[in-house]
């Protein structure tokens, strides 16, 4: 076991975590080194403590940010050819076209909640439109991705486990039958590249599309909810979000990111930093402090729209970097420019809006905006 060590230091890019009998990495260098290397570190629950902590639900256990070499190369280079940048780029203007219906949504009120019309509604409709999967899939998305993300908390209770095994039963039924049709006739759509990658069952691609609801539709969501409190926070900043959208969101996502650990196991017993993580213990990877390491600049801790770049490990680093990622900024980049264009004067009606409860997401429950200031 180990044992309690010093708590977080500026020097120590590590702490010990009584409450979780964890290490907690803090540092940028050592998360990154320890999410790069997925020979040393497992993503995998199954691997190293037993297959029975995997067997929660019948299909997201399986999903490939889970999952350990061989399986995950194998599924990752089948899947990544169906990321690809012509795919995101197509998308673009169905980006911009759903976000334009949703704000036009708003034009006949004084108020909304950014997240209940925008961030709810936005991401999964992209998704829908990703998968191609016409009107009633859309609507079953949009009601399904949130009972999908319950799963992911640190520890589900039996009541979020079920929750995500019913909405994964609920998509299944609509999807499976629309991706056997895409396997005998296929299109030039995202599924169709998807179920006719070699070496990827059926289930392995709802497994997929499960992943994407859950972990992407959903945290992109999340983002723009924070971006937007974090930006009428600070409007001076709006200026430099619509001069460059795509810089702008750089830096929302390093600092306003909406995961806020990731998790590593020691397959063998490991040394980190000069501790010892015996073989089967869980490592956690703070995303929100290692982004604000004060060793990599020494303003890293403030939001700076207009800055270069710092680089941050919000969508991951290495062997499991966000698939999505480019669709992810596509997303955010054309919701915050449309949305900050249209109502230059929004601002908030409740300057401390209310956090989600979640030990995996940093998520606002809503965000009451008064639209014309
Ligand atoms: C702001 C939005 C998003 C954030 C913050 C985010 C974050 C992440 C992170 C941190 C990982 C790696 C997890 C790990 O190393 O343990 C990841 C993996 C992944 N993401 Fe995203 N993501 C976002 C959006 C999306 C979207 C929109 C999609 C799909 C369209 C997507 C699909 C995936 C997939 C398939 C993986 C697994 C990759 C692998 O394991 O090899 N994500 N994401």
């Amino acid at each position: 076991m180990p044992t309690p060590t010093d708590p977080a230091t500026e020097t120590e890019p590590l702490y010990w975590e009584e409450q979780s009998h964890a290490y907690v990495i803090t540092g940028y260098d050592l998360a990154a080194s320890v999410l790069r290397d997925n020979s040393l570190w497992s993503s995998d629950p199954g691997n190293v403590l037993g297959a029975g902590l995997r067997s929660s639900t019948p299909y997201l256990r399986s999903a490939i940010v889970l999952r350990d070499p061989p399986d995950h190369t194998r599924m990752r280079s089948r899947m990544a050819p169906a990321f690809s940048s012509r795919v995101v780029e197509r998308l673009r203007p169905r980006v911009a076209a759903i976000v334009d219906t949703a704000l036009d949504g708003l034009e006949s009120g004084d108020e909304a909640d950014i997240i209940a019309d925008i961030s709810t509604v936005v991401p999964p409709s992209v998704i829908a439109e990703l998968f191609d999967i016409g009107v009633d899939g859309a609507l079953l998305i949009l009601e399904q991705s949130p009972r999908l993300v319950r799963w992911m908390e640190l520890r589900p209770t039996p009541a979020d486990i079920q929750s995500t095994i019913d909405a994964e039963a609920a998509l299944a039924a609509f999807l499976t039958p629309i991706l056997q049709a895409r396997r005998t006739e296929p299109g030039d759509d995202f599924l169709s590249a998807l179920v006719a990658a070699e070496g990827l069952s059926i289930d392995e691609v709802l497994t997929t599309c499960f992943i994407i609801l859950a972990a992407g539709g959903e945290s992109t969501g999340k983002l723009i909810g924070n971006a937007t409190l974090a930006i009428l926070r600070e409007p001076e900043q709006i200026p430099a979000l619509l001069a460059d959208p795509a810089r702008a969101v750089e830096e929302l996502l390093r600092m306003q990111g909406t995961s806020k650990r990731l998790i590593r196991i020691a397959p063998e017993d490991r040394k980190i930093a000069g501790h010892v993580v015996p073989k089967g213990h869980i490592v956690y990877i703070d995303v929100l402090a290692a982004n604000q390491d004060l060793r990599r600049a020494a303003d890293a801790d403030r939001m700076d729209l207009s800055r270069e770049p710092l680089g941050h490990i919000t969508m991951g680093v290495g062997p499991h970097y966000c698939l999505g990622a480019g669709l992810a900024r596509v997303i955010a980049s054309e919701t915050l420019e449309r949305l900050f264009t249209r109502f230059p004067k929004m601002r908030l009606l409740d300057p401390d809006p209310q956090w989600k409860p979640s030990t995996t997401f940093r998520a606002l429950r809503a965000l009451p905006v008064s639209l014309r200031g």
